[in-house]
């Protein structure tokens, strides 16, 4: 059977792509951070996995930050296919930590696909890199496509625009099946509590359960196009699978602001946003991204690829989730 190794296998994106990859088979091998406390929570609540398929599961302690257990790891694991998945993902924090932020999503992305090379994968590991639909930035294009320019506004997009090009470049100079998905926001209900979706969501619920008061905010006026994250993990998997590596954009095409999410998210618990909604200069970014939304018919002409889940349906999918957990104290 196949195997994969994830980096970022603890994240958002990460749990969902294991439970689709152990549905399918594959032995999961995932690269996990050392830290003082053991919770993986989304790796320990996975849905849907048999006993048999857990036991594919294996965790292997490293660091995009350290090319010695990059290189250990690919050397004897040899994977069939490697998702890099693993990021210091939150764009505001990329400016309190540019540099790092630029070794981790930039740098550790080299070392990653040197160390594919180094193990003798070069022409047979398949390697997915995980784009962002932030590196078009101040978008010079509506609707963002894989032609269009970039224009990163934050040290996360500038790292993520290097890591896009080093993709290319493996593909181009040592022929590698390397290719990227430039994914547009997507969120679930296990999507990092300080992303404005599950930061709104979770406030809602906490606020009709009666735990919290208000939720304090930035900028309202930013406008986002957010699918569905489990539909997501399942494209970074077809792209592997295409006869020929490609990149890809991955979107709804819907747009919406932070204030349409936050209006959908309380009117789903039957609450005016505005009597809850405070606002903090604290969450506002030096360099702003004000509004993007892609066009995903190059993925849907390749292989079929349509989002299901919507703005609406991914609100109330979030909200009731949140809910759910504030009633059950689960
Ligand atoms: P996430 O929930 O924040 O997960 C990030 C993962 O990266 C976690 O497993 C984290 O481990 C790991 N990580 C961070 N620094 C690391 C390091 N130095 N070495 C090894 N692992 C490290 O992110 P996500 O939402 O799942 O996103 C997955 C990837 O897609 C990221 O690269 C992100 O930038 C990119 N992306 C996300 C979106 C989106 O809307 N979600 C859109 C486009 C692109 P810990 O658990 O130890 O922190
Ligand atoms: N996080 C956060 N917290 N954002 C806020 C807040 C707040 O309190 N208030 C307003 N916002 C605004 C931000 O200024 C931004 O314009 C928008 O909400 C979305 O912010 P995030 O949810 O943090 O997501 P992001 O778009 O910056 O980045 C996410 O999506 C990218 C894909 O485009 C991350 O997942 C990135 O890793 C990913 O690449």
């Amino acid at each position: 059977m196949p195997s994969a190794f994830i980096t970022g296998i603890t994240g958002q994106d990460g749990s969902y792509l294991t439970e689709l990859l152990l549905a399918k088979g594959y032995t999961v091998h995932g690269l996990v951070r050392r830290s003082s406390s053991l919770d993986r929570g989304r790796l320990d609540n996975l849905e849907d996995v048999s006993d048999e398929a857990r036991a594919r599961l294996h965790l292997h302690y490293g660091d995009l930050g350290d090319s010695n257990s990059l290189y250990r790891l690919l050397g004897e694991l040899k994977p069939d296919e490697v998702y890099n998945l693993a990021s210091q993902s939150h764009v505001r924090v990329s400016f309190d930590m540019p540099e790092f932020t630029t070794d981790i999503n930039a740098t550790g992305t080299v070392r990653l696909l040197e160390a594919i090379r180094s193990a003798g994968l070069g022409k047979t590991t398949r390697y997915y890199q995980a784009s962002s639909s932030e590196m078009f930035g101040k978008a010079v294009e509506t609707p963002q496509r894989e032609t269009t320019r970039f224009h990163p506004r934050s040290p996360y997009a500038c790292a993520k625009v290097f890591s896009h090009y080093a993709t290319v470049n493996y593909r181009e100079a040592h022929g590698m099946f390397s290719c990227s998905g430039i994914l547009f926001n997507h969120e679930s209900p296990r999507r990092g509590e300080n992303f404005v979706t599950r930061k709104v969501t979770l406030a809602a619920a906490r606020i009709k359960a009666g735990l919290q008061e208000y939720v304090t905010l930035g900028n309202l006026e930013a406008r986002r196009d957010w699918g569905y994250a489990k539909e997501y993990a399942e494209v970074m998997w077809r792209m592997l699978q295409q006869d020929s590596p490609e990149d890809y954009v991955i979107a709804t095409g819907e747009c919406h602001s932070v204030e349409e999410w936050v209006a959908e998210a309380f009117a789903a618990v039957d609450l005016d946003w505005h009597d809850y909604v405070r606002f903090d200069q604290r969450f506002m970014r030096a360099s702003e991204v004000d509004e993007v939304v892609g066009d995903a018919s190059k993925a849907k002409r390749d292989f079929g690829w349509e989002p299901q889940v919507k703005f609406s349906k991914l609100v109330k999918l979030m909200v009731e989730a949140d809910l759910k957990a504030c009633l059950t104290g689960k």
